[in-house]
C-alpha cells in the first residue's frame, strides 16, 4: 500500500489511542502518541521540581529533552534522555499538570517540530489534540473522534486500576476540566479540522471505529 499519513484528534478518553494504534498495525504504519510527548516533558518538568508556571525554566527543558517513542513489547516506549518512562508518564500527577505545559506556545513549537519531522516519509498514524489543524494539516485522512465526556469517563474508569479511591464522578470532572482547558487555550487547541471526518465513538465498538477508519483508508489507495 502507498504511504499517506492519518490524524486522528479529539478530547481525552475517546479511545484514539487504541483506536490510531489497531488501525496503523493494520496498514503496517507507525503509531506516533503525541500525547505521550506532552507527558514525558511533564513527568521532566516535575522531576526536576519545578511547576508549569515557571515558563521559562520549562521551555530551556524541553529544548534539552531527547524524547523517543519506540515499539515495545506493550505498544510504545516513551524513552526520555535514555530513561523508559513509559509508567511514569501515566500518573495523576502528570495527567493533571499536562494541560497546563501544553498551553505554553514555545513548548508547542518545540513538540510540533519533532511530530513533524517523525511524519516526513509518510505512512504514519498519529494521534493528539492538533495534529489535523496544525502538525499534519496537509494528512491525506483525518479524524476527529469523540464520545459522550459520561462514556469517556466510563470508559477510563473501567481500564484505571491503579486508583481505587477515585469516583466515576470525580473521573467525570477531571476529563471535563482537561478537555476544557486544552480547546480554551490560545495555541493550537483542541478544535476539528475543517476537513476532518467526525466519528462519535458513544455508541460504537472500537472494531466497528477501526474498520469505519480502514474503509477510507482503502479509497486513498
Ligand atoms: O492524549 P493524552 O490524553 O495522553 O494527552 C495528554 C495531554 O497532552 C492533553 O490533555 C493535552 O493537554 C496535551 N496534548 C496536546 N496536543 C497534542 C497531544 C496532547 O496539547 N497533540
Amino acid at each position: 500500500m502507498e504511504k499517506f499519513n492519518i490524524a486522528i484528534d479529539g478530547p481525552a478518553g475517546a479511545g484514539k489511542s487504541t483506536i490510531a494504534r489497531l488501525v496503523a498495525n493494520t496498514l503496517g504504519f507507525i503509531y506516533v502518541d503525541t500525547g505521550a510527548m506532552y507527558r514525558a516533558v511533564t513527568w521532566s518538568i516535575l522531576q526536576a521540581g519545578l511547576i508549569p508556571e515557571q515558563e521559562s525554566e520549562v521551555i530551556a527543558m524541553t529544548r534539552e529533552l531527547d524524547i523517543r517513542l519506540e515499539p515495545g513489547p506493550s505498544g510504545q516506549q516513551v524513552i526520555v534522555n535514555g530513561r523508559d518512562v513509559t509508567l511514569d508518564i501515566r500518573t495523576v500527577q502528570v495527567t493533571s499538570n499536562v494541560s497546563q505545559i501544553a498551553r505554553i506556545a514555545e513548548v508547542r513549537h518545540i513538540l510540533t517540530d519533532k511530530q513533524k519531522l517523525l511524519a516526513i516519509d509518510k505512512g504514519v498514524v498519529m494521534d493528539g489534540r492538533d495534529i489535523g489543524t496544525h502538525v499534519l494539516p496537509d494528512a491525506e485522512l483525518k479524524f476527529f473522534l469523540t464520545a459522550s465526556v459520561k462514556v469517556r469517563a466510563e470508559r477510563r474508569f473501567n481500564e484505571t486500576r491503579d486508583r481505587p479511591e477515585v469516583t466515576l464522578e470525580q473521573l467525570e470532572q477531571e476529563i471535563a476540566a482537561r478537555d476544557q482547558m486544552d480547546a480554551q487555550r490560545t495555541h493550537a487547541p483542541l478544535i476539528q479540522a475543517a476537513d476532518a471526518v467526525l466519528l462519535d465513538t458513544t455508541d460504537l465498538t472500537i472494531p466497528l471505529v477501526v474498520e469505519r477508519i480502514l474503509e477510507l483508508c482503502r479509497t486513498k489507495v
